[in-house]
């Protein structure tokens, strides 16, 4: 028998990837998703959506009062970390009392699974590659501080009211669903992999590279590119591991590739140029970031169906492709 889960930030990209694979296994699915940035077209008919504010403690608290969820993925949050260099605290209160307003909900509910978003930007500028769940927590931004500071809120709530959560560090989530049927939409779009596929099909202006003097072999930085299917499977894998207690996994392909080798990538698969200008350095760019994702391979047995690059890429161009315009519900 199916579970029954509460996914928040349901109709964003990788929100909306995991309610596919959660539907797609026969679970039961609400969202909660007060369609700012998420898509109504990204979430399944068949799949109750609640368009509410999540800083509405008496509304949420009615979601959570109106079902018995087995879990909470939380999804929902403010993710752009240069917007949140110029409004750090409005980053560090949405994402931490709207996260916490969430888990206390659960909390009161009887719901004590709780898989938390959370990012490769608590690293900051690594000490050492690949990063491990053992590497030094230091956030260059107060978006990844905000992360940081949900997971520490998760670590009491499980010690005082046993809430198990488990905080998925992601590094670069990329790709689109290898169906077509949903795929990556953000506006503002500030990812390299939908910038330089937009700029190969002519749909968004040529790709300004963000420095070419980092130290790396070509001179330009070095991602961890993951695929949003294979970060859903994750997902699942976290739901199962919660049952031996609370859990951190950074999530990565554990290899790196260079601003130069994604686009080599775009041309490869879209037998097309990609139109880029060089420029300086973005402020709070690491040179390098690339995961270690050994403990969640060990602890769940996860691994990578989509481990190449040009895989990636490759679903990536097949959406925004067919799909020009997104989702095409905006203005
Ligand atoms: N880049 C360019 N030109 C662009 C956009 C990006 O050269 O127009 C470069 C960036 O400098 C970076 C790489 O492409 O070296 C990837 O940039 P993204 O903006 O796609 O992703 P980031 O690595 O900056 O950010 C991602 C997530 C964040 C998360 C962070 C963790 O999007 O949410 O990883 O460090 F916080």
């Amino acid at each position: 028998m199916g579970g029954r889960y509460l996914v928040t930030g349901g109709a964003g990209y990788v929100g909306s990837h995991v309610v596919k694979a959660l539907v797609d296994r026969g679970d039961e699915v609400v969202v909660i998703d007060d369609l700012r940035q998420g898509h109504r077209a990204a979430v399944p008919p068949s799949v109750e959506l609640v368009s509410i504010n999540l800083a509405d403690r008496r509304q949420v608290a009615d979601v959570f009062a109106g079902w018995k969820f087995d879990a909470v993925l939380h999804f929902a949050a403010l993710s752009l970390v240069g917007e949140s260099m110029r409004d750090p605290l409005r980053y560090c209160i949405d994402n931490l009392s709207n996260s916490l307003i969430v888990a206390d909900a659960a909390v009161k509910s009887g719901c004590l699974r709780f898989v938390l978003s959370s990012t490769a930007a608590l690293f900051g500028f690594p000490k050492r590659i690949p990063i491990d769940e053992t590497a030094d927590v230091a956030p260059v931004s107060a978006y990844g501080e905000s992360k940081l500071m949900v997971e520490r809120g998760l670590d009491w709530a499980d010690q005082v009211h046993g809430l198990r959560s488990a905080s998925l560090r992601y590094f670069n989530a990329a790709g689109a669903d290898p169906s077509g049927q949903i795929g990556e939409d953000h506006d503002p779009e500030t990812h390299l992999i939908p910038l330089a596929i937009g700029a190969a099909m002519g749909t968004r202006p040529p790709l300004t590279v963000f420095g070419t003097d980092y130290p790396t072999p070509d001179g330009t930085c070095i991602r961890d590119y993951v695929h949003v299917t294979d970060l859903a499977d994750a997902h699942l894998r976290a739901l199962t591991r919660l049952d031996r207690g609370s859990c951190r996994f950074n999530i990565g392909n554990g290899t790196g590739y260079s601003v130069k080798q994604v686009m080599d990538s775009v041309e490869r698969i879209s037998g097309k140029p990609v139109p880029h200008s060089l420029g300086p350095r973005r402020a709070g760019d690491p040179a390098v970031l690339v995961a270690s994702s050994a403990r969640l391979r060990e602890e769940t047995g996860w691994s990578p169906r989509f481990g190449a690059l040009d895989d990636i890429v490759r679903t990536a161009w097949a959406w925004h492709s067919a799909h020009p315009k997104g989702f095409g519900d905006r203005g």
